[in-house]
């Protein structure tokens, strides 16, 4: 049963589908209180209790113990000590002495304290007084989860070659690296379906150019490489460059598409291109505009987009260099004790989102102009709509890639997400394991991480582990950042194991994407805590380094350095097999706890008893795999 409260008048999100009546926040079923204009409620949590949900956020399945806030937030640094990533996912799952599941609409900040001031209470504070809460009660975990899926509606679907392996950068500039890359995989025999154009195909980072110098004829390059069964996936940005001439710039400006100061002037602010203005996707004609934008490209034949940069990232307002350059001069020549010079440090380092800057902007909603900071959560996902309306309009559903970093439950009806920048660190594989199943819960079925992880240097190991992991996630797509060690497969000693484990994904296509259909259709989860299927057994339901996939699996990858293999606990009976490349290796395990030896190149699998997954021969790209070399791998 779903129940529906509102306080005064909620911005509407659309994130909720169903139509439902409002009831009086008089009757809500917890603990409620008002401070400062802040509407906080609390619940107590019992011993044992686990708080499931949040989507893509920090630290663990069990959310108990920390505080979190959403705020989509341009962090590269996903350490455990965050509160806030790029998204603003506010659906929370109690599971234990009662099972309930509360979903706050509302898209400025919530902050959830799950346990973090007082070891069993949870208080969320919700910064504002319009807002619905939607409180789900009523049958087990999985049932609430899937009663809140219906409420918001199916999840985004990609089309079939969005599950092969994908390749990126920032950057491959131009097309003969691209074709390099290409080559580098044919050669290695490692299957590959995209190749990613970070921010330098384009003219000095102005969305929907493309740098003629690089790609002189780029229909044509991208016809070329649909015919080698490479997608081309170019990056777009929130921010539009400000320069005269430039057409979206010039268009933005004149129909008034852009986001507004309170004087009514446009705001600004530095991204990649320098100066730039940001389009207001919360008002429906500006939607329109932006999403017809990416007809430039689709036109050349481009069918996958990502977009980015849309918390939205600012890296400075004049402002705020004003005020940064003025601190500086005033400190000219002075002997700086430590809490000068740190001040000034700061006052540097706090140039880049700004909460100073975030308040300058306004939105048009409805012809009220709305203070950003009361919608903020809404920005990027609101980027995402406009894109994904118009490919809804021009070619129906399933026919175009797109995933974007930020993102509010209601963006998982048109597009995917990527957890951002993440590290080249081994605790960054489970991190991306974590979040998963909490990403499914708010209806992002259609997602991932940066394999081998986006900053600083991977070695050749955890690029292999963080493969064995991506090979069951939906998007599978190495990534790395401007600088860093080249993260190919095919770069690295011995590229065979690499070849190795990509083609298990091949070979595991037609499962992955049968088990992503059948969630989409039954509001379900791909990937399942282990508590929510073995809620009576104490290691399953405290198990965070492995999870359930579908009905047959369950997946428990390597996450560490300098080992051969690692522990694992089966809750039942279960087949431990072994993939890589056409190899498989098959063992019966009973329930319990085992070490299970995993090399490099072999990606571990279990498969619970009286259960059977295809498997077909792998292929190089996702368009040659054969369907009818489909065989049935029992346990
Ligand atoms: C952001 C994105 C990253 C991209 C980079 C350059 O940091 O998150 O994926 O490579 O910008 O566009």
């Amino acid at each position: 049963m779903i129940t529906k409260y509102t306080h005064g008048k909620p911005v509407p999100t659309e994130a909720v589908t169903a139509v439902l009546p409002s009831q009086s926040p008089d009757s809500f079923p917890f603990a409620c209180e008002w401070e400062n204009g802040k509407f906080r409620f609390t619940f107590p949590m019992a011993d044992g209790d686990i708080v499931y949900g949040l989507g893509e956020a920090p630290r663990g399945i069990n959310k108990r113990g920390w505080v979190y806030e959403s705020y989509c937030s341009d962090d590269p640094f996903h350490t455990e000590t965050k509160s806030s990533l790029y998204a603003a996912h506010n659906f929370i799952l109690l599971s234990g002495s009662r099972t309930f599941g509360v979903f706050v609409d509302f898209p400025a900040r919530v902050r959830w304290d799950i346990g973090y001031t007082k070891a069993d209470t949870a208080v969320i504070t919700i910064d504002g007084a319009d807002f619905d809460i939607y409180v789900l009660t009523d049958g087990a975990p999985r049932d609430i989860i899937r009663a809140f899926r219906r409420a918001i509606g199916k999840s985004y679907l990609p089309p079939l070659w969005a599950f092969g392996y994908q390749q990126s950068r920032w950057s491959y500039p131009d097309a003969a690296t691209v074709d390099s890359v290409i080559e580098g995989h044919n050669a290695a025999g490692i299957p590959l379906d995209c190749v990613y154009l970070d921010i330098d195909y384009m003219e000095r980072y102005k969305d929907f150019t493309v740098n003629a110098d690089a790609f002189p004829d780029f229909a044509a390059y991208v016809k070329e490489k649909r015919a080698q069964g490479i997608h081309l996936i170019p990056i777009i940005d929130a921010g539009v460059k400000k320069e005269d001439g430039y057409s979206v710039y010039e268009e933005g400006r004149a129909n008034g598409y852009f986001c507004k100061k309170e004087d009514g002037s446009d705001f600004e602010a530095g991204v990649w291109p320098g100066m730039c203005r940001f389009p207001d996707f919360l008002n429906p004609e500006v939607r329109r505009w932006f999403g017809e934008k990416y007809k430039t490209l689709t036109d050349c034949g481009i069918d996958g987009f990502w977009n980015d940069m849309n918390e939205p990232a600012l890296f400075y307002s004049a402002e705020g260099i004003e005020k940064a350059l003025d601190e500086a001069a005033s400190l000219k020549g002075e002997n700086l004790d430590l809490s000068r010079f740190f001040h000034l440090k700061d006052v540097f380092m706090g140039l880049s989102n700004a909460q100073e800057d975030y308040a300058r902007i306004y939105h048009n909603i409805g012809g009220t102009l709305v203070n950003h900071q009361r919608v903020h959560n809404l920005y990027g996902a609101s980027m995402t709509k406009a894109a994904g309306e118009y490919f809804q309009r021009a070619f129906g559903e399933g026919k175009i890639l797109m995933f974007s970093r930020a993102s509010y439950i209601g963006a998982h009806r048109s597009a995917g997400i990527w957890f951002g920048d993440n590290h080249s660190w081994w605790s960054h594989i489970l991190l991306n394991l974590k979040m998963l199943p909490a990403a499914n819960m708010c209806g992002f079925l259609y997602c991932g991480a940066d394999l081998g992880g986006f900053n600083e240097n991977a070695t050749r190991d955890l690029v292999l582990r963080f493969l064995a992991l991506g090979v069951f996630t939906p998007l599978m797509r190495n990534h790395a950042a401007l600088g860093t060690r080249d993260q190919e497969g095919y770069r690295f000693e011995n590229p065979a194991d690499f070849r190795d484990v990509v083609q298990v994904r091949y070979r595991l296509v037609p499962y992955l994407y049968d088990t992503f259909v059948k969630a989409r259709e039954n509001d379900d989860l791909i990937f399942r805590p282990l508590s929510l299927d073995y809620p009576d057994d104490k290691i399953a339901r405290e198990c965070e380094t492995q999870l359930m996939l579908g009905e047959e699996c369950m997946i428990a990858p390597v996450y560490e350095q300098n080992v051969s293999g690692r522990t694992v606990y089966l809750p039942e009976d279960m087949t431990f097999v072994k993939l890589s490349g056409e190899r498989v290796t098959k063992q019966p395990l009973a329930k319990g706890l085992h070490y299970i030896d995993v090399a490099l190149n072999e990606v571990p699998l279990f498969i619970k008893k009286g259960k059977s997954i295809p498997l077909c021969r792998p292929a190089m790209r996702t368009g040659e795999l054969d369907l009818s070399s489909v065989e049935t791998l029992c346990s």
